[in-house]
């Protein structure tokens, strides 16, 4: 049994600007008045406190609820980027991935997602008994940091990673192939209409090496996508796992052509 099962849109964050209003000044010019005019003249009424100009950030944040592998996992989402919200082929790989075990055993295997933005994929790996290591961009780890221990503190065998990995950035540096091999590398929609598609291609190449197995779940939207999915079946010898028209997602299971 999966799906969502609540959305709760709240108001989080209230930021108002405050302006520091300089009295001592208007004060001092008052003191001057006073002893030219002489005790006589009367004094001019307190200034009132002028009512300032208040800006109001609002700043909304959902959450939303799901279960898989037999627990309930609150994501909470923001909507400032991309990695912000969860995306559909990420739903449709939890499923997948809860309702095929066997073929996908990620018990006591070490697990990469790249663009794992808020989470869901790898608290379900975390849940299904793997090590993983969730990445994104820098910004997009605080709160897959939250989502990921939130939701799988207590009940899992391993304690998740979070890590910055920006597409083809530094990869040999950061993550030497000779030391970070992986079983699986799990991906779900991180193509969509961007300009690093070439990058991301190399930064699948470089984790899937021969023994891992890359999960690449997407929805297919434009006509790069298709360009995109040529490539990856020219780069890896592929399977597709599925394909699930009413969510327009396939998702592709791919090995080292090395192997
Ligand atoms: C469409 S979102 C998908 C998020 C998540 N996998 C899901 O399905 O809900 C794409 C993700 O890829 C990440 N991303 C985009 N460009 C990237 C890059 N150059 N390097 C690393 N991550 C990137 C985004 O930050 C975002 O989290």
């Amino acid at each position: 049994m999966s799906g969502q099962e609540e959305t709760d849109s709240s108001i989080k964050q209230e930021v108002q600007g405050e302006e520091d209003t300089d009295t001592s000044e208007t004060e001092e010019k008052n003191e001057e008045m006073k002893d030219e005019a002489g005790p006589e003249v009367e004094e001019d009424p307190a200034p009132k406190e002028k009512s300032v100009w208040v800006p109001s950030v609002l700043c909304t944040i959902s959450k939303e609820r799901h279960s898989f592998v037999g627990y309930t996992i609150d994501i909470y989402e923001s909507l400032d980027s991309f990695g912000a919200v969860i995306w559909p082929a990420a739903l449709a790989l939890c499923q997948f991935l809860d309702n095929n075990r066997k073929q996908i055993d990620l018990l006591d295997k070490t697990v990469l997602e790249i663009g794992a933005g808020t989470g869901l994929v790898s608290i379900v790996a975390c849940l299904l008994g793997a090590s993983v290591t969730a990445t994104d961009l820098p910004e997009i780890l605080g709160n897959l940091c939250c989502n990921l221990n939130r939701n799988t503190r207590g009940h899992c065998k391993y304690t998740p990673q979070v890590a910055a990995l920006c597409w083809e950035q530094d990869l040999e540096q950061s993550y030497p192939r000779s030391i970070y091999r992986y079983d699986y590398v799990l991906a779900a929609d991180v193509v969509y209409h961007h300009d690093f598609l070439d990058e991301l291609l190399v930064t699948m190449k470089h984790f899937c090496l021969p023994g891992t197995t890359l999960v690449w779940a997407n929805k297919i939207r434009f006509q790069t996508d298709l360009r995109f999915t040529d490539n990856f079946k020219q780069a890896f010898h592929t399977t597709l796992l599925a394909d699930l028209p009413e969510q327009e997602v396939k998702i592709f299971m791919a090995r080292s052509r090395e192997e």
